[in-house]
Formats: C-alpha cells, sequence, structure tokens
C-alpha cells in the first residue's frame, strides 16, 4: 500500500529574497517563492537563469549571499529536512565500481535505512526504474540514461515528503520520459511535493499544478496549469469601429496587443480581465461581434513571457 506523507502544513518550499552571487557574477537575483505540500511545481526558465543555483541553495550545497530558503519547515540544509527530500541533480557523478544494487544500499544507509526496510525497498525501486535486470552491473557500464535512471531511484529511496529533480528527463529514451511522468503522478498522489527543473515543457504541462518562469535570477511569473492542458490567456476579438487609438488604453490589462483588419489580439493574465476589457472597447464605440480564446501551449506561454532570447 502506498505510504502518505507525514510532514507538517508547512509550505514544501518557501524562500524570500534569496540571492547568490559568485564573485560579481548574479547567478539568482531574489528568489520568493511558495510551493504547497504535495504540489507538483514547474520551475521553468532560460539556460544560466539561475534555476540549478536556487535549488542547489535550498538543499543547502550552496550558501546563500541573503535572504531566506525554508523546506518543510526547516531552515534550507537542515539534516532533519534533508532526511525527508529526494534530490536528483543536474550532473551527478556516483562511485561508478559500485553496482547499482550497491549504490542504492549505500545511499539508503546514508539515509539511515537498515535491515528489512532496505532490502525491500532496494529491489522495489530497481523494478520501477527498469534496472533490474542490470542490478549487479557496475555502473561505469551503464549507459547515460540507465544512470538517469539509477539517479531517479536514489532519489525516491526514502519516499521523501519533497522530491527535487534537476533536468530528470535529460538522456532519456522515451519509455524513459514516460516513467518520470508516471513516478511524479504517483509521488504526487502519495502527498509528496514535486519541484521539477525541465526544458521538456510538454512533460511540465502534463504533470505539474503550477509553473514559476525565471529569468536573470528572478520570479518573472507564477500561473496554474489547467489539468486539461487548456491554459488560454491569449484572445482574438472581432469588432467593428476599432480605433487604433483605443489600443494604447488597454495596455492595462493586455500585453501583445495587434490589430489586424478590425481584429484584435493580445494575451492576458487571467480571464478575469475580458469582461472590463469588453466594456472599455464597447464604451470607446467599438462593436464588438465575437471573443475567442486561444490555447497556448506551456511552450508558446513560455516565449511570450521569457522572450523568444530567452535573455541569455
Ligand atoms: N560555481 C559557480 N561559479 C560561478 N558562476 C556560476 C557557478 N554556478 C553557476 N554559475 C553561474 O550562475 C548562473 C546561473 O547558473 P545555473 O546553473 O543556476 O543556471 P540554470 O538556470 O540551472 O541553467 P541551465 O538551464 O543551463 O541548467 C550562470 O550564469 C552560471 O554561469
Ligand atoms: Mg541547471
Amino acid at each position: 500500500m502506498a505510504s502518505t506523507c507525514k510532514s507538517s502544513g508547512s509550505p514544501a518550499i518557501q524562500t524570500r529574497f534569496l540571492r547568490k552571487l559568485f564573485g560579481e557574477k548574479v547567478a539568482v537575483k531574489s528568489l520568493t517563492l511558495e510551493v504547497s505540500p504535495g504540489e507538483a511545481f514547474g520551475f521553468l526558465g532560460p539556460n544560466g537563469a539561475g534555476k540549478s543555483t536556487s535549488v542547489k541553495m535550498l538543499l543547502g550545497l550552496v550558501t546563500p549571499t541573503g535572504g531566506e530558503a525554508r523546506i518543510l519547515g526547516f531552515p534550507a540544509g537542515n539534516v532533519e529536512a534533508r532526511r525527508k527530500v529526494g534530490f536528483l541533480p543536474e550532473h551527478f557523478r556516483f562511485y561508478d565500481w559500485l553496482s547499482a544494487e550497491e549504490l542504492l544500499l549505500f545511499h539508503g544507509r546514508l539515509y539511515g535505512m537498515a535491515g528489512s526496510e532496505l532490502y525491500r525497498r532496494v529491489p522495489e525501486l530497481l523494478e520501477l526504474v527498469g534496472l533490474a535486470p542490470h542490478r549487479r552491473r557496475r555502473l561505469r557500464d551503464f549507459s547515460k540514461g540507465m544512470m538517469q535512471r539509477i539517479g531517479l531511484a536514489q532519489a525516491l529511496l526514502n519516499k521523501p515528503d519533497l522530491i527535487i529533480l534537476d533536468e530528470p528527463t535529460s538522456g532519456l529514451d522515451p519509455a524513459g520520459r514516460r516513467l518520470v511522468r508516471d513516478i511524479i503522478k504517483a509521488e504526487r498522489s502519495r502527498g509528496a511535493a514535486v519541484f521539477l527543473n525541465s526544458h521538456l515543457l510538454g512533460e511540465v504541462e502534463v504533470t505539474c499544478d503550477r509553473v514559476a518562469f525565471i529569468k536573470h535570477g528572478e520570479v518573472i511569473e507564477t500561473r496554474s496549469l489547467q489539468p486539461n492542458g487548456e491554459n488560454a490567456t491569449s484572445f482574438r476579438i472581432r469588432a467593428g469601429n476599432l480605433r487604433p487609438e483605443m489600443l494604447a488604453g488597454l495596455e492595462r490589462w493586455a500585453k501583445g496587443i495587434q490589430l489586424h483588419d478590425g481584429e484584435l489580439s493580445f494575451s492576458v493574465i487571467s480571464s478575469e480581465s475580458i469582461p472590463e476589457i469588453i466594456r472599455y472597447l464597447v464604451a470607446g464605440g467599438a462593436n464588438v461581434y465575437e471573443v475567442t480564446p486561444q490555447h497556448l501551449s506551456l511552450e508558446d506561454l513560455f516565449v511570450q513571457i521569457v522572450g523568444p532570447d530567452g535573455g541569455l
């Protein structure tokens, strides 16, 4: 039977103005975010945005220059909290003379697991990640995707309350990617929070409840994702008598405003502002015939929010 998480009501992750400088280089400018228990949270941003550095600060592997970070109600890096966290690093090196089974036994002992608990858990995880037939093979003979799979198993050993995955699907074949998706779903239904760094937005879209977009070490926007993948925030309005001078007034609600052949297109933070936009257009003398939501993929949203150049 699946076990459930025992963590208190504290947020799984909470940061305020978290900051990291490497010399003069600002890796994380000012990160403020909160992840609830049991939530699957996507942490998205272009290369070099500060995602991995933020994760390392949460785990106490990098010392912040400023700000605060708490995980599961404890200060980041606290040993008690680390026992309840599973972590798959972006780049990891395991002792490659160990076999897959030995590695999990070793990491299990580091988590304080022993006896029948550990000897039951290890084969269960090897089975889960598809490595049971290779349990006696040394890691030095593993392919990239096999290493990623053993890394995932290692991150789940302690039945964590919070799982932090930094690019978990890198190097995985389609079946492996599906496996990650299924694992995230299963861990969430067990009550664990999942914090996911990934550039594979299609996967984030189907697994996460909420996402934060980060750029230059700052959260520039957070969004809830709809379970059906319909994250409509762009709209088209077909209307007569639209005058160009009305467009500037729309900027208080909308971005990316364009007018072509009597058709207005724009995006909004929330569809709540649509009635106000229509009232505004009608008051300005426009005849509104049709309002059509445009369904954006997470990738479209990423480009719209972060910008096409990614901001490197
Ligand atoms: N140990 C370090 N010393 C100096 N600079 C660093 C160090 N680690 C990261 N940086 C710099 O901090 C910035 C953020 O790096 P980080 O690895 O957090 O980005 P990321 O968002 O995880 O990127 P990616 O999507 O490519 O994994 C980058 O400019 C990087 O060069
Ligand atoms: Mg990274």
